[in-house]
């Protein structure tokens, strides 16, 4: 680790700075003046202090670094914002306009450099207890980097309490129960990764997967089997969690529920609170796909496609309100289609907004009882929902998408499953109410 004294208010120095980088594949845009103040009786000397180091500076280094991240092949910037970027907050309209120019300065990015590989992202903390070092210091020791300042000499601060051991009580029930593990075949499907802390970040947790028999759902489950958690996962056929569970490792629970079933959920919470202790983790995934023409609705398909996608869901979560832990987190799978218009998607896409408008109202309803809920919003990403379609038709939509998507590619099950895990985890013990885009940009850049 190097250490550069740079001032973000001096051109000179940023220059200087880019300049002295050989090699960069990481830019983080942190450095920021907070200004609190009516802005009746300000004048402009404050507004351009505060705009020289929050919009002026990150541009002039992404102007400078983004051009040898291209050169090198890629790499990734991080401009830190501020929620204050997208509500008004009296006394922030300084330091909220110029988070919010970052903002729209990182969507721009974004879609200008996609081709040269380079991704452009914001953060956008709210009120965070910074003390010596602040935002900066935890992201370059959360980079890896042994910190050298005071007090923290050694990576431990980093994950404390991790790598408790494994509860596996709670797999004793009755009915499809899967534990490999237990049966002495140990054939972990991340065998050659280093199973470090980072591993166990879902040790001692129970989650519930619904729609877990393919796609996300089913790299979800194999990545909260392989962070330490003990999984539940849904689907309609015992033939297919069966197969499932065949392809899985570690402390697994079947069952097989219709996620459209409203009543159904009452039972899937009841056989839940009789097998487990606790319920840590929801992922509601499982989804309706069905894509219309106007003209092809009928007013029973319509139903079930909100029974599924909006109305069900919702009355799982009230089921299993008893059963969740202090520690908990739901995650809600939406989609792009809730924020773009597309081809025959109407229906789907409005239900999709409605189940990720539940983030926010349940987040309000349910923070007293230590539960965060998030959204995941996938963007194109292969899976078996695009099987019914046939090959043919299936390609040509792949080649379609990988055009219209800003990465020029469709995201796999495995990007979306890690997404899950940061959600899940109590690494995101400060996000709640908000929605994780794992698109490819597509529901975020025009084109
Ligand atoms: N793939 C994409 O491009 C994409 C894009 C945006 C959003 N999404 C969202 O991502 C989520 C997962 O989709 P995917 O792409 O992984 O699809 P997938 O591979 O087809 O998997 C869908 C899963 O949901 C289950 N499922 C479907 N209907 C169900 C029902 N009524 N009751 C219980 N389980 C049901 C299926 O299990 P059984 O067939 O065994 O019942 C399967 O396990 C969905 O919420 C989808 O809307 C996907």
């Amino acid at each position: 680790m190097r250490f550069v004294a740079a001032d973000a208010s001096d051109l000179a120095g940023v220059r200087q700075l880019a300049a002295d980088a050989e090699a960069v594949d990481i830019l983080v845009s942190n450095a920021s003046v907070m200004t609190f103040s009516p802005t009746i009786g300000q004048d402009l000397a404050s507004y351009d202090a505060t705009f020289a180091v929050n919009v002026r500076a990150p541009f002039l280094l992404t102007a400078l670094l983004a051009e040898k991240m291209a050169a090198a092949g890629g790499g990734s910037i991080v401009n830190v914002s501020t929620t204050a970027a997208g509500f008004g907050m009296p006394g922030m309209a300084v330091h909220g306009g110029t988070k919010a120019a970052l903002e729209s300065l990182t969507r721009t990015w974004a879609a200008e450099f996609t081709e040269s590989n380079v991704r452009v992202n914001a953060a956008a903390p709210g009120p965070v207890r910074t003390g010596e070092g602040g935002r900066g210091e935890g992201m370059a020791r959360g980079f890896g980097h042994r910190w050298h300042g005071p007090g923290h000499r050694t990576q431990a601060h980093l994950h404390p309490g991790r790598g408790g051991p494994r509860d596996r009580r709670s797999c004793q029930g009755p009915g499809q129960l899967h534990d490999r593990r237990d049966r002495g075949r140990r054939r972990w499907p991340h065998r050659n990764l280093r199973r470090d802390r980072t591993m166990d970040r879902l040790a001692g947790k129970h989650a519930l997967i619904t729609g877990g028999t393919s796609g996300i759902g089913l790299e979800t489950a194999r990545e909260f089997l392989a962070e330490g958690a003990t999984v539940a996962i849904t689907g309609r056929s015992q033939e297919k969690l069966d197969e499932a569970a065949r392809q899985l490792d570690g402390p697994l629970l079947t069952i097989a529920s219709d996620a459209g079933d409203v009543p159904g959920q009452a039972a899937l919470a009841a056989r839940l609170r009789e097998e487990w202790p606790k319920l840590d983790i929801l992922m509601s995934n499982a989804a309706d796909v069905t894509h219309l023409p106007i003209e092809a609705w009928t007013e029973e398909a319509f139903d079930r496609l909100l029974a599924t996608n909006l109305k069900a869901p919702f009355f799982l979560i009230r089921d299993l309100l008893p059963l969740f832990s202090q520690q908990s987190s739901v995650i809600l799978v939406g989609s792009v289609s809730a924020y773009i218009g597309h081809e025959n998607a109407t229906v789907y896409g409005a239900a999709k907004a409605g189940l990720l408008s539940y983030t926010r109202g349940l987040t309000h309803e349910l923070k007293d009882r230590g539960i965060r809920v998030n959204g995941l919003s996938p963007g194109p990403t292969i899976t078996n929902a695009f099987a019914p379609l046939g090959p043919e038709r299936q390609a040509a939509l792949y080649e379609e998408l990988r055009q219209t998507v800003p990465l020029h590619r469709l995201g796999t099950a495995t990007e979306l499953a890690k997404a899950a895990v940061y959600l899940a985890s109590d690494e995101s013990a400060y996000t709640a109410g908000t929605v994780l885009r794992v698109d490819g940009g597509i529901g975020q850049l025009a084109y």
